[in-house]
């Protein structure tokens, strides 16, 4: 049963995660760097790309702008972007994922021109983009919005000093990639750490961009005439390498997650040792384990390099699981709390007042029939049903898929009992997502 025909999971709990896992290449750098093998004047080989839904969106609407897609294995791709042609990308497309906004900056910078759907809200409250159209604007773009629909255009585009109000990764990223091709120097400041930032820097600083100061938080970019091609290898996912340790600890398992780059999981680390979970980091991989009872704790999460609020819903089911109270403060989006009435439905302690979410932990979850509210709360509630008592039925499993290669295999392969249930209710072992 392939992915696309899965409706639910069927979670049984119980199981203690043991293993080693392998991890992916990062969702978040792969669709910043994909926009920018739009800025290619040659050939790109990108490797450890993931496969997983919202990078093959993305690769559909680079292949329908003309892009040639060569697979050279199932996480290597080759691009030839000869054939590129226009600026407005398929909307169908581009209204499925919201880092289809940073084609804004590739067009823009590639062709002076840009015409992108304004990006969906998702489950996490609002999510603006004031920030991009802002350096957008000091980089010399004219900027309308008109049903719907944002159309940049600039005759040049023209370095400029651009102070983000937000420290926002994707207003990072895209300013980036419209300042790589600007005529002379672009410093944008207060901008993103995040290791993901870094990677795109060097993927573009490889086809010849000049990008100075990333993981910083001042930018200093140099435009330059032209970019070539490259060969880049993703950065491992640091977001799944998290999930996969915190699942460790929730169930009072053993498990190695690798290949990683342990400093972009050292607030997941110093988070797992403060609750008493054992993590043995070496040079590129990370083993957690817990035997003993977990400790309550207070999670905070903020921008790089803090406490990532995508392990935020994954923090949340750790604490469930710790005897005592706990607050989890959300300090990066409005409304990242959607999982708490699901988790609350298998019995957890939760009350949400405002940014924080108090947790009186140590009552054991008991499965129940939950959804997932977005890619990160989906993961939760998986990790959820592996604790809890019982059978958990999982809806709204495709937000899941958007993120995680392979989640279910990896997991079962950890000893967790996952079964997917299709569409016609049918259910099976999980196998190859196909
Ligand atoms: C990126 O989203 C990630 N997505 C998110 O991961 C991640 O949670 C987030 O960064 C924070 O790390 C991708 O990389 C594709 P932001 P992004 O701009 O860029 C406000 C996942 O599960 N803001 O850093 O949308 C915004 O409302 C996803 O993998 C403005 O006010 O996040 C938020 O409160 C979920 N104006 C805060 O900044 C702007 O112009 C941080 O948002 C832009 C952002």
């Amino acid at each position: 049963m392939g992915e696309d025909e899965v409706q639910k999971l069927i979670v049984r709990g119980g199981n203690r995660l043991q293993g080693r896992v392998k991890i992916s290449g990062a969702k978040n750098a792969a669709l910043a760097i994909l926009p920018a093998v739009l800025l290619a004047s040659e050939k790109v080989l990108l490797n450890n790309v993931p496969d997983i839904i919202d990078v093959r969106t993305m690769l559909r609407i680079v292949e329908d702008m003309g892009m040639t897609i060569r697979r050279r294995g199932r996480n290597s791709l080759e691009f030839h972007p000869s054939g590129l042609r226009g600026f407005s990308p398929p909307f169908s497309l581009v209204q499925k994922i919201r880092a289809s906004s940073y084609l804004m900056g590739s067009l823009l910078g590639r062709f002076g021109k840009a015409m992108v759907p304004v990006p969906g809200g998702c489950d996490l409250g609002p999510r603006p983009i004031d920030q991009h159209l802002k350096g957008f604007t000091a980089l010399g773009a004219a900027c309308r919005i008109e049903h719907g629909v944002i159309r940049l255009a600039a005759d040049k585009l023209t370095g400029a000093h651009i102070y983000l109000d937000v420290v926002s990764v994707g207003a990072t990223v895209n300013l980036m990639l419209g300042a790589v091709l600007a005529e002379g120097r672009t410093v944008l400041e207060n901008v993103a750490k995040e290791p993901e930032v870094v990677d795109l820097a060097n993927m573009l600083n490889a086809m010849g961009a000049v990008v100075k100061g990333a993981g910083t938080d001042v930018i200093k970019i140099d435009g330059v005439r032209a970019l070539g091609g490259a060969e880049h290898a993703i950065i491992p996912d640091r977001i799944e390498a998290g999930t996969f340790m915190l699942g460790a600890a929730a169930t009072g398992g053993k498990v190695t997650v690798g290949e990683v780059i342990p400093k972009h999981l050292e607030a997941v680390t110093a988070k797992l040792r403060e609750m008493g979970v054992a993590v043995e980091v070496e040079p590129e991989q990370i083993t957690v384990s817990r035997t003993g009872p977990l400790l309550p704790s207070d999670l905070k999460t903020f921008p790089y390099p803090g406490f990532p609020t995508d392990l935020q819903p994954l923090g949340m089911v750790l604490l469930t699981a710790a005897p005592g109270t706990s607050i989890v403060t959300e300090n990066v989006f409005d409304n990242r709390f959607r999982h708490v009435d699901e988790l609350e439905k298998m019995g957890a302690q939760i009350k949400v007042e405002g940014r924080a979410a108090v947790i009186d932990g140590g009552v054991p979850l008991s499965g129940a029939p939950v959804s997932a509210t977005d890619l990160r709360a989906g993961a939760a509630l998986l990790v959820a049903g592996l604790i809890a008592r019982g059978e958990t039925v999982l809806g709204e499993v495709d937000h899941i898929y958007r993120g995680y290669e392979n989640i279910e295999n990896k997991l079962t392969a950890l000893g967790a009992q996952i079964k997917r249930q299709n569409r016609g209710g049918s259910s099976g072992l999980t196998g190859d997502p196909g």
